[in-house]
């Protein structure tokens, strides 16, 4: 077995999130911070303002006049927009490479979190989780930062875990327990550790795909749970372990979705998939 230690000592090599991408998931999260609190934070920061705007100015946002500056963007394009591409800025450049192991392409760890993060948003929004809806969209698009770490080590293990998988039911994420001892729910919530994210936020990293089931009463884990799911049945970004997780159809019952209900998201993401791929390599 890898020394687990080894494994932690990786998050090192990852890009932190900027604190003033931080600092604005805390407000985005915060039901009494106001918009002019973060439009002063992106204002303030000449980097993160010249990459907003310009992401603004792409043909993709079809804006009929040109964007200027910070609060012009916000009243174009919507609050919840900008806070979106502040995530989506903060967190790309962690994703692009392909880990090795889980037999993804280039870009698709990337498609993946990105795509979630949008299924994820819209199960919030049509399910009556709009407060939390910043939270469970960071949740659904940083969920799977600890396959980037993971990645070697799983191609290494690879025989033992596929076997554990194929031959004696384990669930991928248990497989990679079994065989690795850590998988990358765990690697993720030491990654939220490191970088100082609030606890709710660890908690729906490192539960993801819910195998412990006290993590099944939890209905924002459950949202990112649900977006993880609906994005491997849409197939986006869905590498060796695409198929090889449980589905809890309790967790369905508890949040009262309908499978009618679930339908109707899938099609709204795959309807949002359309729009993506462009958007993917502007951030
Ligand atoms: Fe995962």
């Amino acid at each position: 077995m890898t020394n687990v230690d080894d494994i932690i000592s990786g998050i090192d090599t990852l890009r932190p999130i900027p604190p003033v991408a931080a600092q604005i998931m805390a407000l985005a999260e915060d039901e009494n911070s106001s918009m002019s609190e973060i439009a002063d934070l992106i204002v303030h920061d000449p980097s993160l303002t010249a990459s907003i705007l310009k992401i603004c100015n792409a043909a993709y946002f079809g804006l009929s006049r040109r964007v200027d500056s910070v609060r012009d963007a916000i009243v174009l394009l919507g609050l919840d927009e900008i806070i979106e591409l502040v995530l989506l800025n903060a967190t790309a450049e962690n994703f692009r490479d392909e880990p090795d192991g889980y037999g993804l392409g280039e870009g698709e760890l990337w498609q993946h979190a990105v795509l979630s993060a949008y299924a994820a948003k819209i199960l919030a929004e049509s399910h009556g989780f709009t407060s939390q809806k910043h939270l469970v969209f960071t949740a659904a698009l940083l969920k799977d930062i600890g396959k980037i770490i993971m990645g070697r080590f799983v191609a290494f293990s690879y025989e033992k875990i596929n076997i554990l998988v194929h031959s004696r039911g384990y669930s991928f994420n248990e497989a990679e327990k079994e065989v690795i001892g850590i998988n990358h729910e765990e690697l993720g919530a030491r990654v939220g550790q490191k970088w100082r994210f609030g606890d709710q936020l660890i908690y729906m990293i490192r539960h993801h795909h819910m195998t412990d089931k006290t993590a099944r009463d939890d209905p924002e884990t459950a949202l990112v749970y649900l977006a993880d799911i609906i994005c491997m049945m849409i197939g986006f970004g869905t590498g060796v372990d695409g198929l090889a997780y449980r589905f809890y159809s309790e967790v369905l019952d508890r949040m009262k979705l309908t499978e009618k209900d679930l339908q109707n998201v899938i099609f709204d993401t795959g309807q949002r998939r359309q729009k993506l791929d462009k958007l993917l390599y502007l951030v």
